[in-house]
C-alpha cells in the first residue's frame, strides 16, 4: 500500500497509487477481507458490509460530495462530482491535463441541438462516447465515474437560462431521448455500470433567477395533473424505464415543500411508484440544496433539522457540506437514527460496487480504456454528424444549398457577432475542453472556391464596427450573417425579441440586395421580423453546436449534407414573456391570470412551431394503418401482460414517406394524437411516437414505424391519473400536418396508471 496526496480536506488519504486510480485496494488492503471485496457476495451485502466496517463519526463525512474517504480502512478519498452534458465536462471531479494527453474530450453540440435530431440511435451513440472517454479519465485518475448529467427538466418556458441543456419542451421526446442517453452512458454489461448517470433536477425546476425570484427559495405551484402528465414524466422514464443510478433533487420547492425534504417525491413517487429501489440508487442533492431547506425556504427551523429532513425524506448524497457539518448534531438531537443513515450510505456505495470500484480482480472491460479511445476519428465524425441532424432550415427562397462553382468561385461575407463565434458560444452550458473548435468563420474559409470577407460584430469597433459590416457585405455575392442569443446558468432572459438595434443594421445589410442567409445560433428568438422579410433569403437554426458546429453548418449551406432537423421547442413571438410570468407553472391556457398556454401543446400563436424544418427536397406522407378503425378498451387492456399498463402496445403504424424532389434527405417522422376523448373539451396533440428515416433517395420510399402504446393514447385527468377515455381519435402526421388516420375507442374509461396523491397537498 502506498501514501497518495493528501485531499482538500487535509485528510491523509490511502489507496492503491500503482493502478493510478481511486479504488481502495481489495487484494491487499485493510478492505481484502471485507465481503464488499467479495465480488461472490449480493451488492446489497457488499455494501452494508463496508458500512458496518465505519464509525458514527465516519458515516457523517461520507456522504457528501468530497468524500475525505476513510484512511484506516484504505477508502480513498473520492469526488462524487463530475459532469457530462455533451461531453465530458470541467467540473469538480474532472481534471483535464494541462497539455498532451486528457487535456481534452470530445465535445458534442448542447443537447438543444442534439434534441432537433430526434434520432435516438444518435443519442445513444454519442452517450457511448461520452462513457468511453469518461472510464478512459477515470482509468487514469482523472476523473471519479459518478456524473451528474442529464438535466430533463422539459423546457416549459423560453426564457429559462438552462433550457439550452436539455433535449427540448416536449416530455414523451425528452424521455425517449434520455432513455437512449442512459443505455449509452450507463453501458449494457449486466454486472457493471459504465458510468453512473443522473437525471435532474428533481423536479419542477426551471427557473435561474427571474424578476427577483431566485431558483434557491422559488416555490413552485403544480396542479396534480400537470405534475404528473408533463414536468415528471422525464424522470418516469429515467427511474422506472431506464433503471437510472443517479437521481439529483432542486433548488425550488414543490407545493410548499422543498425537493430534497420531500418524502412524497422521493419515497411515494420516485421509489414507491416507479419502483426505483434496486441496490445502488441514490438521490443527492443540487450543490448546497440542503442548506437551502433551512435557508431561504425556512422549512426546517434549525440547521440540524434542514440536514435531518433531507437524509429522512431520502437525499442520500449532499452536494455540499451541510451534511458533515449538521448531521451529528442531529443525530445527537434524536432526529434520526442509525438505520436512516446506513441506508443512505448503502445506497450509495452499492452503487460504487456497481461501477466496478471494489473488485479485487476487475473483469470490467471499461478498465483497458485509456487515452487512446478519446476523440477517436468515429467520435469526431460523430460530433459533426450530430451537429448536422440538429439544424434546421427555418427560412429558404431557393438560395440553399449555396451552388459553389467548380470552375470560379464566389465571395461570401460570413459577418455578425457570432462569426467568429467563441469557444463559449460554439459550446454552450456544462463544456469540457474540446479538441478543436471550428466555428463558422473557420468552416468558410476551409471552403473551395469560395473567399471570404469577414467583418465582426457590427457593434464592435476593434473589428471595423456597422461600416466594415455594410462594406464586407457589399463586396460579396453573397451574405451569411451570424448571430444569436445566449443565457446560461443563473441567468434567465428577460427578451426573446432580436433587438432593435440588430434588426436595423441586419435588414440594411439585408437591403444591399445581395443574398441575405441569416444562421441564428444559440437559443431561440423571435425571427417574425425576418420569415416574411422579401430581403431575407433564408433562416437557418444551429443552436450550440460543439466542436464541430461550423463545419456542420458550411455542409448544409453547401448541400454536402441536407438539412432534416426540427424544431424541438415552440420558438414564441416576442410579446409572450409579457403574457405570464415565469413564476406561473400552468400549462393550460388560464382566463383569470391571463396564461396564454405552454408549449405546442397549449400554446396557438408560435411564430415557428414546435417540430417545423425545412427540407432541400420535397416528401409525400401517407399513413398505412391498415383496415381496423375501432377497439375495444376492455380487449385492448385483456391482451396486455406489461409491468407497466401504459407500455402495453398498441399498434405499430406504418408511414409512408417518399421523396419526390430531387435531392437525397434525412426525414424525422412525427405522430402526434389529437382527437375528441376525454374530459378536456379541447384535447391537445401530443407528440407520442418519431422516427428519423436516413437518406432516402429521390423517387424512392421510406417507412418509418410509429410504435404506439396504450400510454401514448392515455390522458391524465385533474388528479393525475393515466386514463384510456373512450372517443375519437385522430393519428396526426408531421408538421404541419400531412397525413391523418382516425379511429376510435368504445367501452369504459379506464385507468391505466393511478397517480400518487401528495398527502401535503390540501
Ligand atoms: C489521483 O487524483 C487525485 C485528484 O486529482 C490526486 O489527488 C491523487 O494524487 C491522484 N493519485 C494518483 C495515484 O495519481
Ligand atoms: C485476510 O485474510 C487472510 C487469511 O485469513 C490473511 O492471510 C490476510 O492477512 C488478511 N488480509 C488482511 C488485509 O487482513
Ligand atoms: C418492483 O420491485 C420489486 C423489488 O425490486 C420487484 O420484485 C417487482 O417485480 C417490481 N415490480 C415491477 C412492476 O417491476
Ligand atoms: C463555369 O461553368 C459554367 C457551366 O459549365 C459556365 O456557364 C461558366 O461560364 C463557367 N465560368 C467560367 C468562369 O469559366
Ligand atoms: C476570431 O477570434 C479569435 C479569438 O477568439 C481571434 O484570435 C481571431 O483573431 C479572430 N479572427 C478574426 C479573423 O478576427
Ligand atoms: C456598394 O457597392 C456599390 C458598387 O461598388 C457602390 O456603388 C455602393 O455605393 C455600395 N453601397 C454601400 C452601401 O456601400
Ligand atoms: C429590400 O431591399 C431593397 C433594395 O435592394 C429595398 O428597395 C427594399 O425596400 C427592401 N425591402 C424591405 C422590406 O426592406
Ligand atoms: C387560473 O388562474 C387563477 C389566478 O391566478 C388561479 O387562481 C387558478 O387556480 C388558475 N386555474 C388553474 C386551473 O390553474
Ligand atoms: C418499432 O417496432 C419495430 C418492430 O417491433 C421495431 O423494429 C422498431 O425498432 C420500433 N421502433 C422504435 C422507434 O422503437
Ligand atoms: C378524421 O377526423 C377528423 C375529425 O376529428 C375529420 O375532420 C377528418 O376529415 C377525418 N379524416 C379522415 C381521413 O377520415
Amino acid at each position: 500500500m502506498a501514501l497518495l496526496a493528501g485531499t482538500a480536506l487535509g485528510l491523509l488519504v490511502t489507496g492503491t497509487a500503482a493502478a493510478g486510480h481511486l479504488f481502495p485496494d481489495c487484494e491487499k488492503g485493510p478492505l481484502a477481507n471485507n465481503t464488499v471485496c467479495d465480488m461472490t457476495a449480493s451488492v446489497s451485502d457488499r455494501a452494508k458490509a463496508l458500512v458496518a466496517a465505519f464509525t458514527t463519526e465516519e458515516k457523517f463525512q461520507l456522504v457528501v460530495s468530497t468524500s475525505p474517504g476513510v484512511p484506516r480502512l484504505g477508502l480513498p478519498s473520492y469526488e462524487w462530482w463530475q459532469e457530462a452534458l455533451h461531453g465530458v465536462a470541467s467540473s469538480p471531479g474532472v481534471l483535464f491535463a494541462p497539455s498532451g494527453d486528457y487535456s481534452y474530450a470530445t465535445s458534442f453540440p448542447q443537447p438543444i441541438l442534439m434534441g432537433a435530431a430526434f434520432d435516438d440511435g444518435l443519442i445513444e451513440a454519442v452517450a457511448t462516447v461520452i462513457s468511453t472517454e469518461a472510464r478512459a479519465f477515470n482509468n487514469a485518475n482523472r476523473s471519479g465515474l459518478d456524473y451528474w448529467t442529464p438535466n430533463i427538466n422539459p423546457y416549459r418556458d423560453p426564457r429559462w437560462g438552462r433550457g439550452q441543456e436539455t433535449p427540448g419542451e416536449d416530455s414523451f421526446h425528452i424521455k425517449s431521448y434520455v432513455k437512449a442517453l442512459i443505455k449509452g452512458l450507463q453501458g449494457d454489461d449486466p454486472d457493471y455500470i459504465k458510468v453512473v448517470a443522473t437525471c435532474k433536477h428533481f423536479a419542477g425546476y426551471d427557473i435561474e433567477d427571474w424578476n427577483g425570484n431566485e431558483r434557491y427559495e422559488f416555490d413552485a405551484i403544480i396542479n396534480p395533473q400537470e405534475l404528473s402528465e408533463y414536468y415528471m414524466q422525464p424522470f418516469k422514464a429515467c427511474a422506472r424505464d431506464a433503471k437510472v443510478a443517479s437521481i439529483m433533487c432542486s433548488y425550488n420547492a414543490l407545493n410548499g415543500v422543498p425537493t430534497c425534504a420531500s418524502s412524497y417525491i422521493l419515497q411515494d413517487i420516485l421509489r414507491d411508484h416507479w419502483n426505483w429501489t434496486d441496490d445502488g440508487f441514490y438521490v443527492v442533492s443540487d450543490c448546497d440544496a440542503i442548506q437551502n431547506v433551512y435557508m431561504p425556504h425556512n422549512h426546517s427551523p434549525t440547521r440540524e433539522g434542514a440536514a435531518a429532513d433531507s437524509l429522512v425524506a431520502g437525499t442520500d448524497l449532499d452536494c455540499g457540506t451541510y451534511y458533515q457539518l449538521h448531521l451529528p448534531g442531529a443525530y445527537e438531537q434524536g432526529l434520526f437514527d442509525d438505520a436512516v443513515i446506513d441506508q443512505a450510505l448503502v445506497r450509495i456505495y452499492s452503487a460504487q460496487i456497481r461501477l466496478g470500484m471494489f473488485d479485487p480482480t476487475s473483469s470490467s472491460a471499461y478498465r483497458s480504456l485509456a487515452f487512446a479511445n478519446v476523440n477517436t476519428p468515429e467520435s469526431q465524425d460523430l460530433a459533426l454528424k450530430a451537429a448536422e441532424e440538429g439544424i434546421v432550415l427555418i427560412k429558404n427562397d431557393g438560395i440553399l444549398p449555396l451552388q459553389i462553382p467548380s470552375n470560379g468561385s464566389i465571395t461570401l461575407a460570413v459577418i455578425g457577432p457570432w462569426a467568429n463565434a467563441t469557444a463559449a458560444q460554439m459550446q454552450g452550458n456544462y463544456a469540457g475542453i474540446a479538441p478543436f473548435i471550428h466555428n463558422p468563420l473557420y468552416a468558410a474559409s476551409q471552403l473551395v472556391n469560395v473567399n471570404v470577407r469577414y467583418a465582426g460584430a457590427p457593434g464592435d469597433p476593434t473589428t471595423g464596427g456597422y461600416p466594415a459590416a455594410l462594406s464586407a457585405a457589399n463586396a460579396s455575392d453573397i451574405v451569411i450573417y451570424v448571430d444569436g442569443s445566449n443565457s446560461g446558468e443563473s441567468d434567465d432572459r428577460n427578451l426573446i425579441r432580436w433587438s432593435g438595434e440588430r434588426q436595423d443594421i441586419m435588414t440594411q445589410i439585408a437591403g444591399l440586395g445581395k443574398p441575405f442567409i441569416l444562421l441564428q445560433m444559440g437559443d431561440q428568438l423571435d425571427d417574425a421580423p425576418f420569415l416574411n422579410h422579401e430581403n431575407v433569403s433564408a433562416i437557418l437554426w444551429a443552436g450550440f453546436p460543439g466542436q464541430a458546429g461550423g463545419d456542420a453548418i458550411f455542409n448544409i449551406i453547401t448541400g454536402k449534407t441536407a438539412p432534416a432537423g426540427r424544431l424541438p421547442v415552440t420558438q414564441y413571438p416576442a410579446d409572450y414573456v409579457n403574457q405570464v410570468p415565469m413564476t406561473d407553472m400552468g400549462l393550460r391556457p388560464n382566463e383569470t391570470s391571463g396564461n396564454p398556454g405552454r408549449t405546442y401543446k397549449w400554446f396557438n400563436d408560435a411564430t415557428v412551431p414546435f417540430g417545423y424544418g425545412l427540407h432541400y427536397t420535397d416528401f409525400s406522407v401517407s399513413v398505412d394503418a391498415g383496415d381496423e378503425s375501432s377497439w375495444d378498451i376492455a380487449d385492448l387492456l385483456s391482451g396486455c401482460d406489461a409491468e407497466y399498463k401504459d407500455l402495453c402496445a398498441f399498434q405499430s403504424v406504418t408511414v409512408n414517406v417518399e421523396n419526390t424532389g430531387d435531392v437525397a434527405s434525412d426525414f424525422v417522422t412525427l405522430g402526434f394524437v389529437a382527437g375528441k376523448h376525454g374530459p378536456e373539451p379541447h384535447p391537445i396533440k401530443q407528440l407520442v411516437a418519431y422516427e428519423r428515416l436516413f437518406d432516402v433517395t429521390p423517387g424512392s420510399t421510406a417507412s418509418a414505424q410509429l410504435n404506439l402504446t396504450l400510454g401514448s393514447l392515455g390522458r391524465h385527468d385533474e388528479a393525475g391519473n393515466l386514463v384510456l377515455y373512450a372517443g375519437e381519435y385522430n393519428l396526426l402526421v408531421d408538421v404541419p400536418t400531412s397525413s391523418v388516420w382516425n379511429f376510435t375507442l368504445s367501452g369504459d374509461d379506464t385507468v391505466l396508471e393511478e397517480w400518487p396523491q401528495d398527502p401535503g397537498t390540501p
